[in-house]
């Protein structure tokens, strides 16, 4: 079995943390997280990958950048034939303590994490330190699958038929559906007939231990007359248990659903801790290879067919344009030649959440953190993969619905609901909070006093929205971060405002139910600082809440924006092949062309299966 009782013996230095971190990629390294002395060494990995060095230059079939939700897909299905592929991958091997869910939000404190900031936005953000928000990505063999929430959800019926409709053929929820299902090993009980399969890599699973402020919820919801749906069948919108992408209760991560049981394929290359710097183009506009950096030592691979860039919704962009393609004009500022004038990285639009949306209740029905301390929980979870363990960091159901804000006729959600059976309290403000940059002196007046409470969040999230950002290079210096620019909330009508308020108005009245009232659930009162000025409750208060304690879900898109060539926002074509260029695709997050309604994990590995075989069906 590969999961082992060390989990046990790896928890108390993971939470004691160690500050012996040492970065040699980063040159923003400066801009460390506040808590950067909380990062971790990892120590010992366990996994075997074969890892060793290769010559100066080799050359393979395809060249797949990034090993992430997408990545590890085409990794997967393009080494099921007999091509040869070389899988790059900045990070390491995760630990296996990455695997057990409860601790998600640890492991961004870790070099697991990118560590990316937000750039400081006006009136955006001001509760946060320093103004920004921080922006999380994995760097593992797995990506960001490694340090994710591993809650699973496709996304609306009505988000693909978009895509098609936008000029995209084969992206209808028709067409896609097919790989949903190729994927999945399907378990949930509550499951609509029809959408699902087994058998598939990636495990999806309920989650085994249930709190019962989460029946509270899903009860109260359909007392509001949301009714009970498999979110991830026929129909989306109403409540649901969260479905969670595990296996046996442990994460299923890229890297152990589509790599860990192909590893020993001879036609596959996985090289990890090492990052590309450069697509090689030649003069003809053909991408041949990939200039990347191993050991300190550059090195070059070629590739007969084509080169995939599966870096994510922000280094793909990233290594475009320093590849040469880009926007013209910002690539002649920076002293990049320029081979293709494209607008890469500038549309990025993200999902955010409200923060400050706190109920109490009388009893012991919420998370308890406790459940860390107690041996025998660990034994449930690795003996059985049951036990408050497989909790997804306190993510216990989800809810999709229309608030009064849309305009929309169809059933359209816009706005999801993520119930927590606790809150930034739970673990006294040591991690929780700190993900999100709360400051100290938000937490000791609003958090610190639950935290001999009980309390419950929901965090709204808002599924389409109307403001949108960009990214950009900072210079031609690989190694630099790109510069991130959020610009949430600043869409003319301030429709985004409204529709998260709106939301917060039914997560009151779901609040006021039966199944919430029997344990005394209320609002907690106490202004979020900075907002005291405004009469608490009103519209008013609520937008000054926002622009304090907003944070962003990490569901950044669309910054090589899939397209028509008719489309000037347009990066790459339907079947994901960049414009302009031969032989190069992008196959990840960053080609999603407009927000969708669901986090964007399952969606990756849709895109990762689909690229593959559009990219079999051209070479085989
Ligand atoms: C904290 C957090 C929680 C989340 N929770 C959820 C959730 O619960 N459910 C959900 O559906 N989604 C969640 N997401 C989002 C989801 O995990 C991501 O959208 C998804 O994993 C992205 O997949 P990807 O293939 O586009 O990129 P990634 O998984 O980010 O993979 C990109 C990979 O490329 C590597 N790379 C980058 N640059 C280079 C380079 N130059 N050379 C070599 N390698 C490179 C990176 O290290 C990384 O491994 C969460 C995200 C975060 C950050
Ligand atoms: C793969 O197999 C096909 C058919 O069996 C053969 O024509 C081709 O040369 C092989 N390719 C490689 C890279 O071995
Ligand atoms: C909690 O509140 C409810 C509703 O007011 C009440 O019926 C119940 O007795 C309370 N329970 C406790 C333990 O105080």
């Amino acid at each position: 079995m590969y999961s082992s009782f060390l989990f046990i013996v790896t928890l108390p230095p993971i939470l004691l943390a160690t500050n012996n971190f040492i970065d040699d990629y980063l040159d923003d390294a400066k801009i460390k997280y506040d808590n950067a002395n909380k990062r971790v060494k990892r120590n010992f990995v366990l996994t075997s990958y074969s890892n060793q060095d290769i010559p100066e230059t080799s050359t393979f079939d395809f060249i797949v950048v990034g090993s992430g939700s997408a990545g590890a897909v085409v990794a997967n299905r393009l080494t099921e034939t007999n091509f040869s592929v070389l899988l790059l991958e900045v990070g390491e091997e995760a630990v296996e303590i990455t695997d057990v869910p409860v601790l998600a939000p640890l492991f961004q404190f870790t070099d697991l994490n990118w560590n990316y900031l937000m750039e400081k936005e006006d009136n955006m953000c001001l509760g946060l330190v320093d103004q920004r928000m921080a922006w999380p990505r994995g760097r593992a063999l797995g990506g960001t699958s490694i340090i994710n929430y591993m809650i699973h959800v496709r996304g609306n019926k009505q988000d693909y038929n978009r895509w098609e409709k936008m000029g995209n053929p084969g992206w209808s929820y028709r067409d896609v559906f097919k790989y949903f299902i190729k994927s999945e090993d399907f378990l949930v009980k509550q499951q609509d007939k029809g959408y699902h399969a087994t058998g598939g890599y990636l495990g999806v699973q309920d989650v085994a231990f249930r709190t019962e402020s989460v029946h509270a919820f899903v009860k109260a919801a359909q007392e509001a007359g949301h009714p009970f749906v498999d979110y991830n069948g026929r129909k989306q919108m109403g409540v649901s248990y969260v479905h969670a992408t595990t296996r046996r209760g442990l994460r299923s991560s890229a890297e152990a659903a589509f790599l860990r049981p192909i590893r020993d394929r001879k036609n596959l290359k996985i090289l990890t801790k090492s990052r590309a710097t450069r697509v090689l183009i030649d003069g003809h506009r053909r991408a041949f290879g990939v200039e990347f950096l191993k050991d300190g030592k550059y090195h070059t691979a070629m590739a007969n067919k084509e080169v995939i860039l599966s870096a994510g919704a922000f280094n793909s962009p990233q290594l475009l344009m320093l590849s040469g393609i880009g926007p013209r004009r910002h690539l002649q500022e920076l002293g990049i030649p320029l081979v293709q004038d494209l607008p890469v990285g500038r549309k990025m639009y993200d999902h955010i959440t409200f923060l400050g949306l706190i109920f109490t209740v009388n009893q012991s029905i919420v998370s308890d953190q406790s459940v860390l301390e107690q041996p025998v929980n660990f034994l449930k979870l690795v003996l059985r993969g049951e036990g408050p363990l497989t909790t997804l960091g306190g993510v216990e159901a989800l809810m999709y619905f229309k608030t009064k804000e849309s305009d929309d006729p169809s059933p359209y959600p816009d706005m999801e609901l993520i119930f927590i059976s606790g809150g930034m309290h739970t673990d006294k403000g040591l991690f929780y909070r700190k993900t999100f940059r709360i400051t100290d002196e938000i937490y000791n007046k609003v958090w610190k006093p639950l935290e001999d409470k009980y309390a419950w969040q929901v965090l709204p999230m808002l599924v389409h929205p109307k403001s949108y950002g960009f990214l950009e290079l900072k210079s031609k210096n690989p190694f630099h971060w790109p510069k991130f620019h959020g610009n949430f909330f600043t869409d003319a009508g301030n429709k985004d405002v409204k529709t998260f308020i709106a939301a917060i108005r039914e997560v009151q009245r779901m609040a006021k139910m039966p199944a919430w009232q029997k344990y005394g659930a209320q609002l907690v009162t106490t202004p979020i600082p900075g907002c005291e000025h405004n009469i608490f409750d009103s519209d008013d208060y609520w937008e000054c809440a926002l622009r304090h304690v907003t944070a962003t879900l990490h569901h950044q898109v669309a910054t090589c924006k899939m397209g028509p060539r008719t489309d000037p926002e347009a990066v790459v074509n339907h079947e994901l092949k960049v414009y302009g260029v031969r032989n190069l695709r992008v196959a990840d997050t960053s080609v999603i062309p407009i927000p969708i309604t669901a986090h964007t994990n399952v969606p990756a590995y849709m895109i990762g299966e689909k690229a593959a075989d559009l990219i079999k069906a051209e070479w085989l």
